[in-house]
């Protein structure tokens, strides 16, 4: 189950204004679901949207859209959960999320997501056994211009190399 809204994120969210965290990230979500009219019906590709920006579906996530679509959060939760594409928060402890739209591509994110599944044994999509390290993949996180960005447990950080990326984990684990 959604946890009701809570703290500082959750009120704003209930709110309609938008997100308190200032990701820019949700910003470009909630332009996508003005593109589509905050259609309830469109939730399936909102939330699409909302994977490929963020790497996966976290609670706090699903809010946001279910306050903006004015949909119940069991509905919106409901339907994360059902669909196999749809990715709910990872079960590591920490999770690096690689950007591999093009911006990020051409400027060497195949080499960052690849020094970490070298290092740590796992593939997109997978947790290291210890449970420290999920490791996914977003397309375009909004952060072009300081491309390649990674996210690591939620913070956008610019301009990664395989070995700040490595480093970063490293404080991990
Ligand atoms: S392609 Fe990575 S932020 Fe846009």
């Amino acid at each position: 189950m959604l946890p009701k809204p809570s703290g500082e994120n959750g009120k704003n969210a209930a709110s309609g204004l938008p997100h308190s965290s200032g990701d820019k990230r949700f910003k470009i979500l909630e332009l996508h679901m003005k593109k589509h009219q905050f259609r309830q019906d469109a939730l399936i590709e909102v939330l699409h949207k909302a994977q490929e920006l963020f790497g996966y579906l976290e609670d706090d996530l699903l809010l946001f859209v279910a306050t903006k679509l004015k949909l119940p959060p069991s509905r919106v939760y409901g339907v994360a959960t059902f669909y196999h594409f749809f990715q709910l928060k990872p079960q590591g402890e920490h999770a690096c999320v690689v950007c591999l739209g093009t911006a990020c591509y051409v400027k060497g994110a195949d080499k960052i997501i690849g020094g970490i599944q070298e290092k740590y044994k796992i593939k997109s999509g997978e947790t290291t056994a210890d449970n420290k390290l999920s490791l996914l993949t977003a397309r375009c996180i909004g952060a072009c211009g300081i491309a390649p960005a990674v996210t690591y447990d939620g913070q956008v950080a610019p301009k990664q190399t395989p070995e700040a990326a490595l480093e970063k984990i490293k404080t991990w684990i």
